[in-house]
């Protein structure tokens, strides 16, 4: 069976990067067919029903549709490969299509398929039961029938404006859950952010069942994170006070790490320079990270990366422009 998922373009890796650690952390085999800014195709014996589970719980990817074919945007081409298709007689159905390409005119494209999946039916656009999907990108036209539309507004509706506990160093929801998920954590394993702020982190790692430890050297930032996490009713009798060295005091070990360092900018580092504080930041953490898992570490500039390497095997990275001055590395370092 093959899956095609349509990426975001807010960013170039982190929607595949994600989408990939997310069917890694739910342990499902697949091979990937193909792979770029706009989708990512996949073969794989998974069910749809567990694929559209898996898309639950990610922030980058807005479709996942089942595959039917992809060829070169060409009349003749769609027409040809739309023939073959295998959909059944009965039930509405709707043509839904996204031009990513500046140059490809796409009505004559869409009207190519739709004369042959519309033939002998009913066509609605509220609510059909077949969708069939297209993605017209310069070189490529990708159809699919969609299985599942990603929810993406949850992580507009949990912006830090909206919660119990407000300050402007919180991430953006759905790069915090792209982090989690970046992590490969799963429901019931614990990962922890040893610097919670508000809990921006906690609260998407929460969200998707995993048992969240949390802490920060700002006691009004811990009683806000708690503050936040019962809001959303996500447990949180373990979120406390405590400099980032100390740690091992409170927690013998965890599955995932997931934090965003202070940047010595709008966050606070007390006066102590921070290539200090990661520097005991990173060998505290490898203390109590379990053998083969991964630390997703928000940082200020990647010139910080030689700091994490001493401690963790680096495996990826993704930059993010967050506003003029600001550029973020998140990095993904494993044990
Ligand atoms: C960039 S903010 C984290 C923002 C967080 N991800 C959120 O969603 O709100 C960094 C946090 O690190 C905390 N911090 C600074 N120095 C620390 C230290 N030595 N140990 C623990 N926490 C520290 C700050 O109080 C701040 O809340």
């Amino acid at each position: 069976m093959k899956y095609l998922f349509e990426l975001s373009k807010e960013h170039h890796t982190l929607p595949s990067a994600e989408l990939i650690s997310c069917l890694h952390a739910e342990r499902l085999p697949f091979i990937i067919i193909e792979k770029n800014n706009d989708v990512l195709v996949i073969d794989t014996s998974i069910s749809e029903s567990k694929i559209a589970s898996v898309g639950q719980r990610m922030a980058f990817t807005f479709y996942i549709d089942t595959f039917l074919f992809s060829c070169s945007p060409t009349i003749g081409n769609v027409t040809e490969h739309a023939k073959k298709q295998k959909i059944e007689q009965n039930g509405s159905l709707a043509i839904r299509h996204k031009n990513r390409s500046e140059t490809i005119d796409s009505q004559p494209l869409v009207q190519a398929l739709a004369s042959v999946f519309s033939r002998g039916r009913n066509v609605v656009l509220n609510n059909p039961d077949i969708e069939i999907r297209a993605y017209i990108t310069d070189k490529v036209l990708y159809v699919g029938r969609k299985l599942v539309e990603i929810n993406r507004t949850q992580f507009e509706q949990r912006k830090v404006q909206y919660r119990p506990f407000f300050s402007p160093i919180s991430l953006h929801p759905k790069i915090a859950r792209a982090l989690v998920n970046l992590s490969g954590i799963r429901a019931k394993e614990t990962l922890l952010d040893p610097f919670c702020g508000t809990g921006g982190i906690l609260l998407e790692a929460g969200r998707i069942g995993a048992k969240v430890i949390g802490s920060d050297i700002e006691q009004k930032m811990v009683d806000g994170c708690r503050q936040t996490l019962a809001f959303y009713h996500i447990p949180h009798d373990n979120i406390f006070c405590t400099d980032v060295s100390s740690i091992g005091k409170n927690v013998s070990c965890v599955d995932a790490i997931v934090t965003d360092l202070p940047y010595g900018k709008a966050t606070t580092t007390k006066g102590e320079p921070i290539t200090n504080l990661y520097d005991r930041a990173f060998h505290h953490l490898s203390e109590i990270l379990k053998t083969n898992g991964r630390a997703v570490i928000g940082m200020g500039h990647n010139d910080m990366l030689s700091i994490g390497k001493q401690y963790f095997s680096l495996k990826e990275t993704h930059t993010w422009r967050a506003h003029r001055s600001l550029t973020r590395c998140f990095a993904v370092f494993e044990k």
